[in-house]
C-alpha cells in the first residue's frame, strides 16, 4: 500500500481561506448562504454532508465514508455555464497525478477512473443584488473499498483506494485538485473555455462514443463527435449536427449501457 498525506495548498488564491467542517448540510449551499461575504476562492469541504446534492435536483450519499466533499466560491466567472468542465480537468488531472492511473471525463462532469465513477460535480450560481457568484462543488470518493460500493448497491462506483491502492488522506485529495484548479480558472477567466478545449478533449470519455441523449423532447442516439469552445457537444444524430447543452448523455459501454 501507497500512503501519501500532504495537506500543503500551494496556490496564490484558491483555498487560501479554507474552512473546514465536520458536518453541513451541503458545501454548495454553505457557500451560497455565506459568499457574498467571504472572499474570491474561499473552500468549504465537510467530513459529512447531511443533505448533500447531485446534478438534477438527485441526492448524493454523503455520510462519513471516506469521501471528499469540497466546493469553492468563485467570484468575477463571466462564463457559469463551462465552469463544472474546468473543474473536471483539475479534478481528473490531480486524480492521475497522485494514482498514476488515467483518468476520463464523462460529459460533462463525471470522472472516471478504470469506467466507473470516481467523481462528481454541482455548479450552482447566485444572484445578490449586483453581484453574481459561483458554487463549483465536487464529491470524490477517495478511501472507500470495494465492498462499500457493493453494500450501497452502487455497481459503478469506485474509489481512487478501490482502483490504485493509494491511501491518501481526503484533504491531500482536495489540496491536489485545488493546485490544478487554480491556473485553470485563471486561463478560463481571461481566454475562455477555448484555452482549456484541448486537454479536455483529451480527457473525454464522450467524444468519439455512440452515445444515448436524454432530454426534456425525449431520447435519441447517435455519436458525440466534438466540442464547441465553449464545451457544449458536438453529436451527430440522424446524420445531422446538434449541439447539447443541457441533458444527460450515456456512453455506450459505460454504466451497463449497451
Ligand atoms: C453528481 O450528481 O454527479 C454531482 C454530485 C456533486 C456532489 C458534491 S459533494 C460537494 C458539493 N456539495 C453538494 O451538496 N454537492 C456537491
Amino acid at each position: 500500500m501507497i500512503t501519501i498525506d500532504t495537506n500543503k495548498l500551494a496556490t496564490g488564491w484558491v483555498g487560501q481561506n479554507w474552512i473546514k467542517l465536520k458536518e453541513v448540510n451541503s458545501t454548495n449551499e454553505y457557500l451560497k448562504q455565506h459568499g457574498v461575504s467571504l472572499p474570491d476562492g474561499t473552500v468549504v469541504t465537510a467530513q459529512c454532508q447531511t443533505e448533500g446534492r447531485g446534478r438534477g435536483g438527485s441526492h448524493w450519499n454523503s455520510d462519513h465514508n471516506g469521501a471528499l466533499y469540497l466546493s469553492v466560491l468563485l467570484k468575477n466567472c463571466p462564463k457559469i455555464r463551462s465552469l463544472p468542465l474546468v473543474m473536471g480537468l483539475a479534478a481528473a488531472r490531480a486524480v492521475e497525478k497522485l494514482s498514476g492511473i488515467d483518468c476520463q471525463i464523462k460529459w460533462p462532469n463525471d470522472i472516471i477512473l478504470q469506467n466507473k465513477k470516481l467523481a462528481g460535480i454541482l455548479c450552482e450560481s447566485r444572484i445578490m443584488g449586483a453581484s453574481q457568484y459561483a458554487v463549483c462543488g465536487i464529491g470524490v470518493n477517495v478511501l472507500q473499498p470495494q465492498s462499500y460500493f457493493d453494500a450501497c448497491h452502487l455497481p459503478y462506483g469506485i474509489s481512487i483506494f478501490a482502483a490504485s491502492g493509494l491511501d491518501c488522506s481526503v484533504l491531500t485529495v482536495g489540496t491536489k485538485i485545488l493546485e490544478e484548479l487554480e491556473p485553470l480558472i485563471e486561463l478560463y477567466r481571461t481566454q475562455g473555455f477555448v484555452a482549456l478545449k484541448q486537454d479536455y478533449r483529451l480527457h473525454s470519455a464522450t467524444v468519439g462514443k455512440q452515445i444515448r441523449l436524454i432530454t426534456a423532447d425525449g431520447e435519441e442516439l447517435g455519436e458525440a463527435v466534438d466540442l464547441t469552445e465553449e464545451g457544449e457537444l458536438i453529436c451527430k444524430i440522424s446524420g445531422k449536427l446538434k449541439v447539447v447543452t443541457a441533458g444527460e448523455v450515456s456512453i455506450r459501454g459505460l454504466y451497463g449501457y449497451v
